[in-house]
C-alpha cells in the first residue's frame, strides 16, 4: 500500500499522543528500554530533542499523524528510529515512512539498531535500501550508505 506521506518536524503539540505511542506495548517491547515511560520524563525528553530538531512526523493525506520518526546523533553519525501507529502497522507502509525518513539527513550512512527478535522491521529497513552490518545476540545493526559505496 502506498499512500500520499508527509513529514514535518515535531511541535510541542505532538507532546501528547507521542507519549500514547511511546507506551504502547509493542514500541515498549521493541525498544532496548522496556520500562513504561512517565509523563513527566517524556515531556523533559521530548523538549530536549525538539531543540535538537530530531523529531519528524509522518502524516496521511488528511495531516493525521500514522508515524514518528527520530535523527538523533544527526552531527556525527545519523541513527533513524521509527514507530508506526498501531492502527496502521502491518499494512506494508514500513519501508515508505523509512525512506522517507531517511531524506531528513544528507549524511550518510544512516545507522538503525535494531532488536533481532523484530522481524517486521528488518524487513522494512531492508526494503527501504538499508544492509545488514551485523549482528549481535542484542542488536542488529543496518546502515544506508550512498548507493555508489
Ligand atoms: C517495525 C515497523 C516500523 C514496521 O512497519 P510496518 O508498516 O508495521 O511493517 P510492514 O507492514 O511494512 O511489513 C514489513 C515486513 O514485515 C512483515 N511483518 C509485518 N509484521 C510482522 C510481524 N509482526 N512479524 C514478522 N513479520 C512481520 C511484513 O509481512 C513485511 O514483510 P514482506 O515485505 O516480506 O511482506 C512497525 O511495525 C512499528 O512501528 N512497530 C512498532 C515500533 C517498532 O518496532 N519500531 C522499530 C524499532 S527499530
Amino acid at each position: 500500500m502506498l499512500l500520499p506521506l508527509r513529514i514535518r518536524p515535531a511541535t510541542t503539540e505532538d507532546c501528547g499522543f507521542l507519549w500514547l505511542w511511546a507506551n504502547d506495548s509493542v514500541v515498549r517491547q521493541n525498544s532496548f528500554n522496556m520500562k513504561p515511560i512517565g509523563w513527566l520524563s517524556h515531556i523533559h525528553w521530548f523538549h530536549k530533542k525538539l531543540g535538537e530538531d530530531a523529531v519528524y512526523i509522518v502524516t496521511d493525506g488528511a495531516h493525521d499523524p500514522i508515524a514518528v520518526l527520530r535523527i538523533d546523533n544527526e552531527e556525527v553519525q545519523p541513527e533513524i528510529s521509527v514507530t508506526i501507529s498501531a492502527p496502521w502497522r502491518g499494512r506494508g507502509l514500513g519501508a515508505q515512512v523509512i525512506e522517507l525518513g531517511s531524506t531528513i539527513t544528507d549524511k550518510r550512512p544512516i545507522l538503525a539498531r535494531i532488536k533481532p527478535t523484530n522481524a517486521a522491521s528488518i524487513k522494512a529497513f531492508s526494503k527501504a535500501g538499508y544492509k545488514l552490518m551485523c549482528t549481535t545476540e542484542d542488536i542488529t545493526y543496518m546502515h544506508l550508505t550512498n548507493s555508489s559505496e
